[in-house]
């Protein structure tokens, strides 16, 4: 197949080269010239895990141009994939979708030969039609479902397992403005997926329903399992992955993003969420779980900021490992490590911090100024207070010589339970978020006492 890919960010550069590799000829399309270079010389334009190895397997099948029209005119179905940025009130902004829209209807200006855009950005219920296809029929002067045909098929991966979640969905959703073009389109996608994925096929309001709901629905668990753990630290022998390991066995329920720790972030979950309480408050509907979920997720920050008060931290240097919002990508949007180094650096405590890919959009995003150290082991041997803030399986491994060496007794507050806390008790402070640990931290504030109160907003 014929394919073209109008925007090379972090979703689609993966999918061409994705495409590409898997026998498609694909031609990319992106208004950065300097992304269109990196794609023409095979290197990856963003950083995702295993994108360099996938576009060295391309087989001459992709390239990158900055001419939109040439790379439609030469496809059988184009994939728009540009930002849809949040707005202030929640919902999203169509102004790169519909400019999209609008230059591939110019370029199907005048022609007959059949031809499938595939619309995969997030966007409000309502929006690809009221925007998207309107757009592309006033400027092909064409009306959508006869050569022309609109599918609305976003995709639900992860930054940082980018490839593999595109390979192997659990589900595909298509919503389709006619059927010829969403069989063409499930068609295409058996080409490429690896799993066995239920198809689901829709309208497309249905579609773009689904896309957000399912992100809603996913951060209202996490957030269920914040709430669980806040309540198993007031025991003394809570243990949120006790509670949520069992419960997720009930097949209603379901063990995935149920571990209970600090709050979601990145790119999707918060805005998708968001989105879904504007989308039914602009119809009039009471939204309270997508609020709930937000306000629980909120609240996270605090929560952790209230264990280290009660650390009494004045004179102690917080390190903190992990500052994307997820393991194996440099994205840091609302990630839970940037917010907290914020906050303490913001309360004057020294903060210095690890991450393995995230160090200068860090040093971008944060309003305050915090150190970086280059290995886990500097940043233990640094801190007093040490937080494992994001789930990378290197974190699990806490340097058990520095901690020893140390001529200060050091607290570990492991916010994902990922080391064997029992094992580090003798030579640190040791707190398992979710679990009574805290509560006996407590309890027993660290020295030196508390003289003025550390404030947590
Ligand atoms: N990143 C994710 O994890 C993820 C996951 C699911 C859905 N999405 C959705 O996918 C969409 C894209 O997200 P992203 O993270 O890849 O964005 P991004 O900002 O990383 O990349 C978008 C690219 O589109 C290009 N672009 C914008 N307008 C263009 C035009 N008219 N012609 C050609 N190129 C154009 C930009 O230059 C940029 O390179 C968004 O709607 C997002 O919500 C993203």
């Amino acid at each position: 197949m014929d394919v073209a890919v109008i925007g090379l960010g972090k979703l689609g550069s993966p999918m061409a080269a994705i495409f590409a590799s898997l026998g498609h000829n694909t031609i990319g399309v992106d208004m950065v010239p300097a992304t269109v270079e990196k794609i023409n010389r095979l290197e990856p334009p963003v950083f995702e895990p295993g994108l360099k190895e996938l576009l060295l397997q391309t087989g001459g099948r992709l390239r990158a141009t900055s001419n939109l029209a040439e790379a439609v005119q030469n496809s059988r179905i184009s994939f728009v994939i540009v930002p849809t940025p949040s707005e202030k009130n929640g919902s999203f902004s169509m102004k790169y979708a519909e400019a999209a829209a609008r230059e591939i209807g110019f370029a199907l200006l005048g022609r007959t030969d059949p031809h499938l855009v595939v619309l995969t950005s997030t966007v409000m219920p309502g929006d690809t039609d009221a925007v998207f296809i309107k757009a592309l029929e006033s400027a092909s002067g064409q009306k959508v479902g006869s050569n022309i045909g609109v599918c609305y098929s976003p995709e639900f991966i992860a930054l940082g397992t980018c490839i593999r979640d595109f390979l192997h969905p659990d589900l595909v959703l298509i919503g389709e403005s006619d059927s010829a073009s969403g069989k063409l389109l499930a068609d295409f996608y058996q080409t490429l997926h690896q799993s066995n994925p239920g198809i689901s096929r829709m309208a497309i309001v249905n579609a773009e329903i689904t896309k957000i709901s399912l992100n809603s629905f996913v951060t209202m668990k996490i957030s269920f399992a914040n709430m669980i753990a806040s309540i198993c630290e007031n025991f003394p022998e809570g243990n949120v992955d006790d509670v949520t390991k069992a419960l997720g066995h009930d097949s209603r329920i379901g063990a995935k993003y149920f571990r209970g720790s600090v709050s979601f972030g990145g790119p999707c979950f918060p805005r998708d969420n968001r989105a879904l309480a504007r989308l039914g408050m602009d119809l009039g509907k009471e939204m309270a779980l997508p609020e709930a979920t937000d306000k629980i997720n909120n609240s996270q920050l605090d929560r952790v900021l209230t264990i280290i008060n009660n650390l009494d931290p004045r004179g102690l240097t917080v390190g903190i490992l992990g500052l994307a919002y997820k393991p194996g990508t440099n994205v840091v949007e609302k990630s839970f490590g940037i917010a907290l180094a914020d906050a303490l650096a913001e309360r004057g405590l020294p903060v210095i911090a690890h991450d393995f890919h995230a160090r200068i959009p860090a040093v971008m995003s944060m309003n305050q100024d915090i150190e970086f150290t280059d290995s886990v082991e500097e940043c233990c041997k640094r801190s007093d207070i040490i937080i494992v803030a994001l789930p990378c399986a290197e974190y699990g491994n806490l340097p058990r010589e520095v901690l020893c060496e140390s001529k200060r007794p050091k607290v570990i507050l492991d916010c994902w339970r990922l080391n064997k806390l029992s094992d580090f008790a003798d030579v640190a402070k040791v707190i398992a978020l979710g679990t009574g640990d805290v509560q006996k931290v407590a309890n027993k504030s660290f020295s030196p006492p508390l003289v003025q109160p550390f404030k947590v907003s």
